[in-house]
């Protein structure tokens, strides 16, 4: 059995066509268990590294799936033969290394239809507005819960561009009535409590009520009946 995570597994389903392009695969459980289970019927794999790129071709021969995986050792898109992608999914990476990767040029065929699965670790709050000004729409967010609580978005370009509140920023497409975004939000106000703690203690109180009113923003978020 492919050591397949809730997370990947959380990605894995948010796929909808069967060429995928995995950013930054590592070991590549997630390419293998597409093919394995049949949700895919070729996979590019990418990393910008050759160490995790040994260890993605180690998974391959294990699980017998080297026929229709490609391993590339690539930057971003830098490196990909973009023609018949369908979806692209990057995971397990901070959100400001998602959005590098999406605007960089070389992911401009992003416009044609792709579907996108984007799973940041960190910082969600930045990847999320810079696909709404750049002209992709997310149609779906769940939170998945693994070692921690994750989020997974989906999104494809649809040419509208619309800036997000600052809410909307931390909060995206969650399901309010998920236990699982809540968990996952306590994790995103506890640091924005930290940081605003920071900001008064160095002096900085406007900046420090402004996070404070983000944090009422995201409790009335999760509580739109109470408001
Ligand atoms: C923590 S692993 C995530 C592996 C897998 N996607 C997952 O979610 O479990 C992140 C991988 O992304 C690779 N990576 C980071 N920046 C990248 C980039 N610009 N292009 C391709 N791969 C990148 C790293 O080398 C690393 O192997």
């Amino acid at each position: 059995m492919i050591p397949i995570s809730p997370r990947l597994l959380c990605c894995a389903s948010m796929l909808k066509g069967d060429f995928i392009c995995d950013i930054g695969t590592d070991h590549a459980y997630l390419p293998a268990y597409l093919i394995q289970s049949g949700k895919a019927k070729q996979v590019i794999a990418t990393d910008v590294k050759q160490g995790p790129l040994d260890s993605a071709k180690g998974t391959l021969k294990r699980y017998h799936v080297e026929q229709d995986i490609k391993l590339v050792l690539s930057d971003g898109f830098d490196k990909v033969n973009s023609k018949g992608i369908t979806d692209v999914v990057i995971a397990g990476m901070g959100g400001e290394t998602i959005r590098d990767i999406l605007a960089a040029p070389k992911a401009a065929f992003l416009k044609k239809g792709v579907n996108l699965v984007l799973q940041p670790m960190t910082k969600a709050e930045i990847l999320r507005p810079w696909l709404a000004e750049n002209g992709f729409s997310i149609s779906k967010e769940i939170a998945v819960k693994d070692t921690h609580v994750y989020t997974v978005i989906q999104a494809s370009y649809t040419g509208d561009t619309e800036p997000l509140t600052p809410v909307q920023c931390y909060c995206g497409k969650l399901r309010h009535s998920d236990p699982l975004t809540k968990i996952y939000l306590a994790g995103v106000q506890e640091r924005l409590h930290t940081k605003a703690a920071g900001l008064r203690e160095s002096g900085s109180n406007s900046e420090a009520d402004e996070i404070r009113s983000l944090l009422n923003e995201i409790n009335e978020w999760l509580n739109p009946n109470r408001r």
